[in-house]
């Protein structure tokens, strides 16, 4: 594993194959996809910014790289991916084999240029809160302490904005000083972008322009028009303060029987269309503060009548939800207008009910923003999370905007799409598969909002045909991909990042249909060795968990548990070694042999068991997943246990009920809940106190060191994770036992003394690993 960790540390870039199955039958037959998880924007300390532009080919327009064969004598660059030879410019006179420029350097396959001279004024970051008033006292009183807060982080030059609803949406202008002014609009009724300008006057003054689309100070708004309502931090705090400390929660008497009349989509569409108006193209992002269900306008989620349940699962599944359609076309829409404009839509959700979030998805994804779930506004996961994305020291988010993704690769391989928070820009040509997956249909993509987090998950299909002739491999059997990232950095700054990789295919004799058993030709046996050898598999297991979940969306009567089964045991049937009919004989080689054990915690995460959860939960973990990198997901899918006890130091466990024990410490960490576990015994001696005594300062060491550990995870982690300490036999210790595999169950007899057993029906990965087992050499 360590050789795809350096790749990951050099490029961003993690492939579940790192050999590429070289013809479209051996890709079908490899099962997983080719496919790519990179980090366009990841930081690296020592990556070379270079202060000239970057040279492209003539034909083909992909960057100079250290893959381009270059004839020094001729000034020549060859471009790996069209094969024009292009001359070097003057400039590059002096080029030789030991003068080399940066970007030729094989360990420059990642890098980044800014542009020369570049004079465009830095565009300040725009920040237009939306806040939720419909949520009771205690609620607005956290609510409005953590903006403040917020407020104060904000950068100096960022420009500023508010906008409150509840029945009604509140357009705060700023720029007044002493007199505190509203526009008020009716949250039930959509307004378009004209009548929003016309109604909020703007065109006091000044004719309003027949024709052609408003936008920004160019096309006639007046920047005093526009400071109305976007201040400069360092001029409005005390405003923007004084209008939070007045803000009453919405006056409006709701029935015991019903809901509160919350119009969240109205006041949503008024933000983009405000922004739409003022800041076009601008680093801009709606922070959106949601505290309850939406109600009213064009996209309720539910009817005010408390009667009418919340939509679950069940209900979307049987296609029951009379709203659901409409709000997801609603926000579709949105969606549309925020990525044309260059928005992003932030999501903190803050409630016990659900708010809309798996509805309000395609707003947020589709523009890279940032979501949130917490229970309370007074949690520590949302004030702690809110306070990450303006802090700019140590964890800084590195949230960076206005990004344009492009990929170019070999002939031999097109691209499916991305899924991941991006939107298509359909940018058609030779590269873009008729198959689509995700945001496809394209070679470029725009990313409103990007961060160094934020990873995508290509997918590309290989369209090289098979051809009689063993021999072809001898030729060239290199695949080469360039990734190019333009995008506005978290000061205000262009850049272009351009990685640029290689990976070697095989393939066997096409025709034959064989696997590993079947005394398989030379050929054969000699590619899925290969193969074999750069499979990524915990790159594969996120793949795989992305695909299922994007699935599961878009599918209607999709099975995931068949699909995912099935690609299991095509995978150990085509890869593993094993005699016919004998389950014993079967065996992984070590490259794949934790594979079925992500697939095994895979079937029971979150992502596909999503009955346990509510649609908004789910909406919200699959957002999380489709954006972070490789090792972050596989904790969401398989988390991590470490254990701690006084006869060793804290080591890794098993993800198995077996580690509990009455004198063990446990931290798991899943990603979106850091839980310690004190097991019995050591429960009883804490709560003695023992901790306190000189005499058992071990003792006290013991206690502290998985919180310190936690510390560590919580505090570089975004969303802030929910921190849950527990001890066993408690009621929190539900949020440890139901991502352990259930070794020991009610079912069978053997609970190891003192250990725990889980309630469950669930198999536990033994039976798993036998079924498949049995399976794989029928
Ligand atoms: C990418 O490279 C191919 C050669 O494989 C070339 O024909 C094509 O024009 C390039 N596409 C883009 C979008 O640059
Ligand atoms: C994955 O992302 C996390 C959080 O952004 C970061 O701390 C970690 O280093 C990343 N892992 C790799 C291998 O890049
Ligand atoms: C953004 O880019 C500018 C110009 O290239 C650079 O000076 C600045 O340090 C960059 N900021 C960050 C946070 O990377
Ligand atoms: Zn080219």
């Amino acid at each position: 594993m360590a050789e795809f960790l350096d790749l990951e540390i050099q490029d961003g870039v993690r492939m579940p194959w790192n050999v590429i199955p070289g013809t479209k039958s051996e890709a079908a037959n490899a099962v997983v996809p080719v496919a790519a998880i990179y980090t366009p924007i990841k930081h690296f300390p020592s990556m070379p910014v270079l202060p000239y532009s970057p040279l492209r080919c003539r034909t083909c327009r992909s960057v100079l790289n250290p893959f381009s064969i270059v004839d020094f004598a001729a000034k020549i660059w060859i471009c790996p991916f069209c094969f024009q030879r292009n001359h070097f410019p003057p400039h590059y006179a002096s080029i030789s084999d030991d003068n080399l420029p940066a970007e030729l350097f094989p360990q420059y396959t990642t890098i980044e240029y800014e542009t020369p001279g570049d004079t465009t004024p830095i565009v300040p970051p725009v920040f237009m809160f939306v806040v939720d008033t419909c949520v009771i006292e205690e609620e607005m009183s956290y609510l409005k302490s953590s903006l403040s807060q917020a407020i104060e982080l904000l950068p100096e030059n960022s420009l500023v904005g508010l906008i409150t609803f509840g029945t009604f949406v509140h357009v705060h202008e700023l720029g007044f000083g002493q007199i505190p002014k509203t526009y008020v609009f009716k949250g039930s009724k959509d307004l378009s972008k004209d009548q929003l300008l016309e109604q909020m006057s703007f065109f006091a003054k000044k004719p309003k322009p027949a024709v052609g689309v408003i936008a920004g100070a160019r096309d006639g708004l007046s920047s005093e028009s526009i400071s109305r309502f976007l201040l400069p931090a360092s001029e409005c705090e005390f405003t923007l303060n004084s209008v939070l400390e007045e803000l009453q929660k919405d006056p409006w008497q709701v029935p015991a029987d019903q809901r509160a009349t919350r119009c969240t989509s109205t006041a949503l569409s008024i933000a983009a269309s405000l922004l739409g108006a003022c800041v076009p193209g601008s680093a801009a992002r709606i922070m959106a503060f949601i505290g309850g269900p939406a109600t009213e306008g064009s996209a309720p989620i539910v009817s005010k009548q408390l009667s009418e349940p919340i939509r679950s699962h069940k209900d979307l599944d049987k296609d029951s939800v009379p709203h659901f359609h409409k709000c997801v076309k609603f926000y579709d829409g949105l969606s549309k207008q925020l990525v044309h404009q260059g928005h992003v839509l932030d999501l903190f959700a803050c409630a016990l009910d659900q708010v809309g979030i798996a509805e309000l998805k395609s707003a947020v994804e589709s523009t890279g923003g940032l979501v949130v779930l917490a229970e309370s506004f007074g949690h520590q996961v949302f004030k702690d999370s809110l306070k990450r994305v303006f802090q700019s020291a140590d964890f800084d988010l590195g949230l960076s905007s206005n990004g344009i993704f492009e990929i170019n690769c070999s002939k031999d391989m097109k691209v499916q799409g991305i899924i991941g928070p991006c939107a298509s820009l359909e940018k058609k040509g030779p590269l873009v598969s008729d198959t689509v997956i995700g945001q496809g249909g394209t070679s470029a993509w725009k990313m409103c909002g990007l961060d160094k987090s934020t990873s995508l998950c290509l997918f590309f299909d290989i369209v090289r045909k098979e051809t009689p002739d063993a021999t072809a491999q001898a030729t060239s059997n290199q695949f080469y991909f360039q990734f190019l990232t333009y995008y506005q950095n978290n000061s205000g700054q262009m850049r272009f990042r351009v990685t640029t990789l290689s990976r070697r295919w095989v393939a066997g004799p096409g025709s034959i249909q064989a696997s590993f058993h079947l005394l398989p030709s030379f050929d054969q046996l000699y590619m899925i060795l290969e193969l074999i050898a750069g499979f990524d598999q915990e790159a594969a297991a996120i793949v795989m968990a992305r695909q299922v979940s994007f699935k599961m969306e878009t599918e209607a009567e999709f099975d995931p548990i068949r699909w995912l089964d099935k690609a299991l045991i095509n995978l150990c049937s085509r890869f593993g070694e094993f005699q016919k009919e004998t389950p014993s004989s079967f065996s992984l080689s070590p490259r794949l042999s934790i594979f079925p054990q992500f697939m095994f915690h895979l079937r029971r995460s979150q992502f596909v068991q999503v009955f346990n959860n509510s649609p908004d939960e789910t909406a919200y973990f699959r957002m999380i997943l489709n954006r972070e990198n490789v090792s972050n997901s596989v904790v969401m899918v398989q988390p991590s246990l470490i254990s701690y006890s006084f006869h060793s130091g804290p080591e890794p466990a098993l993800l198995d009920v077996a580690a509990i024990a009455p004198d063990r410490i446990l931290l798991l960490d899943s990603f979106f809940t850091v839980v310690i576990f004190h097991g019995s015994t050591i429960a009883q001696w804490r709560k003695a106190g023992y901790h306190n005594e000189p005499e058992h300062q071990a003792f006290a060491q013991l206690l502290r060191a998985p919180h310190d550990d936690a510390d560590l995870i919580v505090k570089e982690r975004f969303p802030v994770p929910r921190l849950v300490i527990c001890d066993q036999h408690g009621s929190q210790a539900r949020f440890l036992l139901a991502k352990l595999n259930p070794s020991a169950t009610y079912n069978t007899e053997a609970a190891l003394p003192g250990g725990d057993i889980i309630f469950t029906d669930d198999v536990s990965f033994e039976v798993f690993l036998d079924h498949l087992q049995r399976l794989v050499v029928q």
